[in-house]
């Protein structure tokens, strides 16, 4: 059965790791090719984009896949919607593996906004010390507010960071811990965090940690995706997978 993954989460490297060595499967991962090393898979991976929608639909008509699965990051939303449509156009059935949003609990303080824009704008007039952990997506939009201190994190050094006077940067991949988070913010005097609302639990010890510290968070919602089965437990993936086998 051959599954092609839209990647670049843990969530696809999850189910990389789940179909790698099976023998009734031949399961394809594909990368944007954002990150410069990124972390070795376990399944064969390709590397860069189709030519929009048209070209995913050939490459998925080429290779002869029998499914499609949407791995992507909830904040990807033009490869998921050329996901769409692709498997519109050559038939082969789409699952979308995503994750539930975060949700505040007691002792949280979020703000929820819609865009990185409003992000910006919500982090007030007077300087405050900032932790973006958006990667190097959108780091631009803060150059509108340069009198802010911006501790930036991503996996490779962004080149927008020149936009941003004051900042510091760390290279750093997820998972994160707790107490890693916890020791970051406070070491780093940080006073309010700035993050998409990508759900999963590689990247919630920073919510955590702002609960922990007192911190308030900016959250920016997700783009709402619509129009294909969606499930957000590897186990539910796999039995989707199964119950797609093409018939001998
Ligand atoms: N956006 C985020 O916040 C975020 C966070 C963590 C990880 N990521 C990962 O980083 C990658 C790029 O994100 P993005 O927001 O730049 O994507 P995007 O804006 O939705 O996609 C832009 C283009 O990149 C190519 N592309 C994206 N994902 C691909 C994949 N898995 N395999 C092959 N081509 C892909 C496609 O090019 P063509 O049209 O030429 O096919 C797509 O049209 C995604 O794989 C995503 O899972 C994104």
């Amino acid at each position: 059965m051959r599954i092609l993954i839209l990647g670049g989460t843990t969530q696809a490297s999850e189910l990389a790791r789940a179909l790698a060595g099976r023998p009734d499967v031949a399961p394809l991962l594909s990368l944007a090719g954002r990150t410069q090393n990124p972390a070795p898979a376990p399944i064969p991976c390709r590397i860069g984009g189709f030519g929009g929608a048209e070209g995913l639909a050939t490459f998925l008509r080429d290779e002869k896949f029998d499914v499609l699965i949407d791995a992507t990051h909830p904040f990807a939303a033009q490869i998921s919607a050329n996901a769409r449509v692709a498997s519109a156009i050559s038939g082969v059935p789409l699952l979308v593996f995503s994750r539930p949003a975060w949700a505040p609990g007691a002792g949280d303080q979020w703000r929820e906004v819609a865009t990185m824009a409003e992000a910006v704008a919500a982090l007030g007039e007077a300087p405050r010390r900032v932790f973006l952990t958006q990667g190097r997506l959108q780091l631009a939009a803060f150059a509108a507010a340069p009198q802010h201190f911006y501790l930036v994190r991503a996996i490779d050094e962004p080149d927008e960071l020149r936009l941003l006077p004051h900042h510091k940067f760390i290279s750093a991949r997820g998972p994160f811990t707790l107490e890693g988070e916890r020791e970051l913010m406070r070491g780093e005097g940080i006073e309010i965090l700035v993050s998409k609302n990508s759900g999963g639990e590689a990247t919630a010890a920073k919510l955590a940690a702002a609960r922990a510290l007192n911190i308030p968070v900016i959250l920016v919602a997700r783009p709402q995706a619509e129009g294909a089965a969606e499930v957000v437990r590897l186990e539910e993936a796999l039995a989707w997978i199964e119950a797609h086998r093409p018939n001998p």
